[in-house]
């Protein structure tokens, strides 16, 4: 597989096209940014670590039968996957309160939900990626009725997944952000990365963090975290 020309730079991957006019290849980069990318910082590390989780845990979800775009793993940092055009929607999956849900609302951070919540923001950085609900969405134009349906169908059953997984590890998911793509053939499959930037993930029994938030708040110790997180997910995925 060759890799040819960047056709995009995003604020943690790179992405690049390949001689098969079907798939793409992932570069994952330890740029990390907050607050719209006016905090900039490095996470020694992190490229590596969010490239290798993510094709774990999409490894995960394609056995639980959710389509993703995942290939195969090409190296350290870098990742096959197929060529998808992203639906510009950020999907977010909830069952403890906390960052801008608790914020937003008013109440502390972790509230266990009876159940857990999904919003939508409008992937548009100009913008700050305002919340939104299906009928804006389809008002938009940004996917069609049936889509948002199979989205959100796939988002709970990513949080069934996922939440079962990082129990096993001593982990408790709090939220997560996730992003779905359509293949040529208009396939809704999940796409973009499942990793510490993108979850909020707490040691289950001190609560501590093991993810993001530990650069967004700077609270220190954010390499420690990561490499934390990626040693109890290798430990307990055989
Ligand atoms: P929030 O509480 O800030 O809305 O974040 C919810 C989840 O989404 C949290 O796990 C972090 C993740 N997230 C991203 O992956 N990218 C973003 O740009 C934001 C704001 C949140
Ligand atoms: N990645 C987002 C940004 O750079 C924010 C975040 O993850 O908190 O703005």
């Amino acid at each position: 597989m060759r890799k040819l020309e960047e056709v995009y730079e995003g604020k943690a991957k790179k992405v690049f096209k390949t001689d098969d006019p079907q798939l793409f290849i992932v570069s994952y980069k330890d740029d990390a940014t907050a607050l719209d990318g006016l905090k900039k910082g490095t996470i020694l590390g992190k490229g590596v670590i969010n490239n290798q989780m993510t094709n774990r845990l999409m490894a995960k979800m394609e056995k639980a039968g959710i389509p993703t775009h995942f290939v195969r793993e090409l190296s350290e940092r870098e990742t096959l996957v197929k060529k998808v055009s992203i639906v510009p929607l950020e999907v977010i999956v909830r069952n403890i309160s906390a960052g801008h849900f608790a914020s937003r609302y008013g109440v502390e951070e972790g509230i266990v939900f009876d159940q857990p919540t999904i919003e939508f923001s409008y992937k548009n950085d100009a913008l700050h990626d305002p919340l939104l609900n299906e009928y804006h969405a389809l008002a938009l134009k940004l996917a069609t009725r049936e889509e948002i349906d199979l989205i959100k169908k796939y988002a709970f059953a990513v949080n069934d997944v996922l939440k079962a997984f990082w129990a096993e590890c001593g982990v408790t998911l709090v939220d997560f952000k996730l992003e779905f793509g359509k293949l040529s053939d208009g396939t809704i499959v999940l796409a973009d990365e499942i990793s510490p930037d993108t979850c909020r993930l707490w040691d289950s029994v001190t609560h501590e963090k093991l993810d993001k938030d530990r650069f967004r708040r700077d609270m220190g110790g954010v390499e420690d975290a990561y490499t934390e997180i990626m040693k109890r997910l290798v430990e307990h995925d055989q």
